[in-house]
């Protein structure tokens, strides 16, 4: 391995190889604390060129190659096993904006660069690019791009598989393919770009993008709404897209559970309303700076839901600082609930009309499982795709991570049959990564497990992209 590591140094710099336990901690640990691995090094190209000398020396020795952005994947796709084989090629040092072109309406950006730079290179240009994830500050497009991410905006913009238009990847035997196309019609074959989307680094490694843009919505008139359940919702979910129609671009859910860890456990964060709910919602309606009525939309929208009943209470943000109060509850959950202690991630998603239905009868089957246990529900009902997130039971004023994570191989397999049997998917948003990698295969068909193998086969003949992920 020695050889290899020179190649390495040779390639990027020795700087930008690192092999002692302090500087490789932090890349070989996910976002979560559940998926700690070893690695033979971690290398940061910083350039396409870079990257494709990296993976060429890698094909060369056989050694496996975990490609990994912000490290906030959530399915521990991003961090390598314990063998201590593996390099982890962190793409942390691309971070350049290529272009902008506000009148095509897209944005060409490195791989590495962090989801809030796009957005705000987008802002600079008078444009929007949608995409909104709680872990906007850290993680980068060519993460958003492996595990098709999605977000609290997809209600009105889709995942990200429907926002780009280009790609440029190193493929595993060093090859670069150069697919930065801006076009919006290309009808020449297979889709390669889409192929890459959602591959969580097991085809190749991205390097660049073409993103799509669009025009800029400065303009928001946003609810914390109180309503009794998921049915209640799903309802107001009806109300909400009648009356704003395409003004319409988020629509979240959280259980008063969910709400509670963020007011215990982030700083600053504050209820709302008078009375506490089962359930609330966040509502948001965006518009362009010349477009008026949104206030009068979202009024309209909550009277409607007081009236039929679905409604109990709301807060209305009066100011940009209230809005951001109002989205710090529902997007600090994920933070609040590692704060509290483990966490059974699931990421499921139903048809909508289904989701209330779902979710009342899953409770009394984790409850049989391991009594106490605590299901903190939240995410994106507006697009059917609830975050059931599992913490432990209660005991004297301490979570029992201990029973929960014994108890997790039955907790997840009782939800995600009960999903299956619904037609929904074990994986809505993150991907299957390490963690849900042969849940995810146990609940395709064989004929779709083949042809995924055999799309892997094709590209990787190797076995070296990220091994172990996503396919077992
Ligand atoms: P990493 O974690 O570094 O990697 C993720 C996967 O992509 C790995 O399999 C890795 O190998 C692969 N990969 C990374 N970069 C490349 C590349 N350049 N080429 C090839 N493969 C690559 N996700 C959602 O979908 N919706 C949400 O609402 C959401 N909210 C979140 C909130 C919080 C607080 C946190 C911590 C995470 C959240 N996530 C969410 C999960 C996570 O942020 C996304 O999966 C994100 O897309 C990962 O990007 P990253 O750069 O951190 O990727
Ligand atoms: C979110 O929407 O906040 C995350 O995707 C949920 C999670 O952390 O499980
Ligand atoms: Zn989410």
């Amino acid at each position: 391995m020695t050889d290899l590591l020179d190649h390495l140094r040779t390639a990027v710099g020795d700087a930008h190889v690192l092999t002692a336990d302090p500087d490789v901690a932090a890349y070989v640990v996910d976002w979560t604390g559940m998926y700690a691995g070893r690695a033979l090094a971690v290398v940061r190209p910083g350039s396409t060129a870079e990257v494709a000398a990296v993976v060429a020396a890698c094909h060369e020795a056989g050694v496996a190659i975990v490609p990994q952005g912000g490290n906030t994947g959530l399915v521990g796709g991003g961090v390598p096993d314990a063998s201590g084989e593996a390099v982890v090629l962190s793409l942390g040092r691309m971070r350049t904006v290529r272009a902008v072109d506000p009148v095509a309406g897209t944005i060409t950006v490195d791989a590495g660069v962090v989801l809030a730079d796009v957005h705000a290179a987008a802002a600079d240009a008078g444009r929007l690019f949608p995409m909104s994830l709680g872990s906007e500050g850290s993680c980068t497009i060519g993460g958003n791009l492996a595990t098709n991410a999605g977000g609290t905006a997809v209600l009105r913009y889709g995942m990200t598989r429907e926002l780009v238009l280009g790609l440029e990847v190193v493929l595993p035997d060093g090859r670069v393919w150069d697919g930065l196309r801006g076009l919006r019609k290309d009808n020449t074959g297979y889709d390669l770009t889409q192929l890459f989307v959602g591959s969580e680094g097991t085809l190749g490694v991205i390097t660049g993008a073409v993103l799509r843009l669009f025009p800029a919505t400065p303009r928001h008139a946003t609810a914390w709404v109180a309503v009794a359940s998921v049915e209640a919702a799903v309802s107001l979910l009806g109300v909400a897209q009648s009356r704003a129609g395409a003004h319409l671009s988020t629509f979240e859910i959280a259980n008063r559970q969910a709400v509670d860890l963020v007011l215990a456990h982030l700083p600053g964060a504050t209820d709302p309303l008078a009375e506490p709910s089962d359930w609330y919602v966040l509502v948001e309606l965006a518009g362009a700076a010349t477009e008026e009525g949104l206030d009068d939309a979202l009024e309209a929208i909550l009277g409607e839901g007081v009236e039929a009943g679905l409604v109990a209470d709301a807060a209305i943000a009066g100011s940009p600082a209230q809005r951001s109060a109002l989205w710090a509850l529902r997007e600090g959950i994920s933070e609040a609930q590692k704060v509290e202690g483990a966490t059974l991630k699931h990421d499921v998603t139903l048809p909508i009309a289904d989701l209330a239905a779902w979710a009342t009868a899953m409770a009394p089957v984790l409850e049989e499982v391991l009594p106490g246990v605590r299901p903190v529900t939240y995410g994106h009902v507006g697009d059917g795709n609830l975050h059931y997130n599992v913490s432990a039971p209660v005991l004297d004023g301490k979570g029992r991570d201990a029973e929960l994570l014994a108890a997790a191989p039955d907790l997840s397999r009782a939800i995600y049959d009960s999903v299956a049997a619904g037609h929904g998917s074990i994986s809505a948003e993150h991907g299957l990564g390490r963690s849900k990698a042969v849940a995810g295969s146990s609940y395709k068909s064989g004929v779709e497990v083949d042809l995924m193998r055999a799309v892997k086969h094709a590209l990787d003949p190797r076995g070296l992209m990220n091994p172990g992920v996503l396919l077992p």
